[in-house]
């Protein structure tokens, strides 16, 4: 629920209301917002395993999801704001600038990959997918990247935001990537161990 404040503050902002003010270009800081709160929270999601592994609270699993659909909130959010409020709902002119800045393109296919991700957020589709489940969730390193690479793209001259992004999301998948090699070592290990005993057993 906290993550939902930003986006109230944002609503104040818009109707002139409550603490937040949207500044010269109100349309800009809406989407600017939006765009890093996806951001944020998108990592958040993806800091969810390294922290459940390393403090054993399983009971984080919970936020992960929440953390997820919210990521796609704002990600609607900000896309709904460049679409409505900056480019006035209008199809050609939204295609032509889609074409015209490929940054946009790489945006809207993090926003598209976040659907199948958001339907089957359910318990209900994590059992009945099982295995598939966690294939697709995997989604979610490439919408990350997207996400990434789509911000260092629009970015004029200081690239030292998108940098520390970059660094944190680097922190977050070299985990798993060290996670993964290190549990393939132990699979071989075990293999050649279990190999060798065979070998090393009395013939009946
Ligand atoms: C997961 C998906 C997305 C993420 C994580 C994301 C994130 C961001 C971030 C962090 C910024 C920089 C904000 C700033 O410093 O001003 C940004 C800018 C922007 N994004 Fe996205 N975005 C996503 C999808 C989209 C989509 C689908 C669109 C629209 C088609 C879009 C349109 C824009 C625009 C127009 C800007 C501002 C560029 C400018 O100020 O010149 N984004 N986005």
């Amino acid at each position: 629920m906290v993550a939902l404040l930003p986006a109230l503050g944002l609503l104040g902002g818009a109707l002139q209301v409550g603490p937040v003010h949207l500044g010269a270009d109100p349309v800009r800081t809406l989407i600017h917002e939006c765009g890093i709160w996806t951001l944020r929270l998108l990592w958040l999601t993806l800091l969810i395993t390294p922290l459940r592994e390393l403090t054993g609270l399983n009971d984080l699993l919970r936020l992960r999801r929440m953390l997820g659909l919210f990521a796609f909130f704002y990600a609607l959010l900000h896309m709904a704001a460049w679409v409505w409020l900056d480019q006035g709902l209008d199809g050609a002119v939204i295609v032509s600038e889609v074409i015209k800045r490929p940054y946009l393109a790489l945006g809207m296919t993090a926003v598209l990959l976040m659907v199948p991700l958001a339907v089957t957020s359910t318990n209900a589709m994590m059992r009945r997918l099982r295995k598939r489940w966690l294939v697709l969730h995997r989604l979610i390193y490439v919408i990350a990247l997207l996400g990434i690479w789509h911000f260092w793209w629009q970015v004029k001259k200081d690239i030292r935001e998108p940098l520390v992004y970059a660094l944190l999301l680097a922190l977050l998948l070299g985990y798993r990537l060290v996670k993964a090699a290190a549990i393939r070592r132990a699979k071989a290990r075990s293999a050649l161990a279990t190999a060798r005993g065979k070998t090393a057993a009395p013939a009946p």
